[in-house]
């Protein structure tokens, strides 16, 4: 079976994917920041599903982490999930410029260097996958979080499509989009939810099915269930100044 590489595998929607890709007989290589956590998620993973389970702790936002993560997904990784991402506390002035350019790192440099990483050896051997984790906001304008997702989006979209005839189609890069997940990502940031409506809210293991079943179908850009499917071919029709206007309210209290 092959090696699956995720980032931000001990919690939320990377330990969804651990959890899945192991009961799919993937082996796996999870990468986190804390070694504790992750060797107890590799443990529990390697006992239940009798995969082979690796740690690399890494700072997805440190030159040491990022050139360590390369390192490993260049040796033998057939389906890369870049998940790790985090939101910051408030607004764009509320926000340390220093924290911006962190999110920039893990969300954008850290896909773009794995992924560059991970492509050739997929391309020589004719298979894999690279899914890369953006969310809803990246149609929606939301602070440097969602302009870090919709990059997500629109770089998937073009290496998708440089590599569609050297891969044959058995390689593929697919944007995941998910609306509102139950997760620890809210509480790192400290946003209050509370008045986020039930149905808005996705179960973890769902946005993974449905992100695996779309990688299979060859979808450039999976966006899980119809509520948000929805939501996003609304909010191509939404002036762009009003679309802003919205995003930056919903879902955005803090404590
Ligand atoms: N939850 C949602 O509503 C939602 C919606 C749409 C998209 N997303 C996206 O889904 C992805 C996963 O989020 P989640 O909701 O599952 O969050 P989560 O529950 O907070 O998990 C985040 C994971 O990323 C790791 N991580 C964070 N910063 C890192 C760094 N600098 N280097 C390496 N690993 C790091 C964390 O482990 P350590 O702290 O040990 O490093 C943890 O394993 C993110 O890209 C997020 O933007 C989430």
């Amino acid at each position: 079976m092959p090696t699956a590489f995720i980032t931000g595998a001990t919690a939320g929607i990377g330990a969804a994917f651990a959890r899945r890709l192991a009961a799919d007989g993937f082996d796996l290589v999870l990468l986190a920041r804390d070694t504790a956590r992750l060797e107890r998620a590799a443990a529990e993973l390697h006992e239940t599903y009798a995969v082979r389970t690796e740690t690399l702790t890494a700072d997805l936002s440190t030159e040491k982490g990022l050139t360590a993560a390369e390192e490993r997904v260049r040796e033998d990784v057939g389906l890369l999930v870049n998940n790790a991402g985090f939101a910051n506390r408030g607004k764009f002035l509320d926000v340390p410029v220093a924290d911006e350019l962190t999110m920039l790192r893990v969300h954008c440099e850290a896909v773009l260097r794995l992924t560059h990483a991970a492509l050739p050896g997929m391309l020589e051997r004719g298979r894999g996958g690279v899914i890369n984790v953006s969310s809803v906001s990246a149609f929606a304008t939301r602070g440097t979080y969602g302009a870090s997702k919709a990059w997500a989006v629109s770089f998937s979209e073009g290496v998708s499509a440089d590599i569609r005839a050297r891969s044959g189609g058995g390689v593929r890069v697919m944007a995941l989009c998910p609306g509102f997940v139950h997760t620890e990502f809210h509480e790192r940031a400290q946003m209050d939810m509370s008045d986020v409506p039930d149905f808005m809210w996705l179960d973890k293991d769902d946005v993974v099915d449905a992100a695996l079943r779309d990688l299979r179908r060859g979808v450039l850009v999976s966006v899980p269930s119809p509520q948000y499917k929805a939501i996003v071919g609304a909010s191509r029709l939404l002036p762009r100044g009003l679309l802003a206007r919205m995003s930056s309210t919903t879902g955005r209290k803090y404590k």
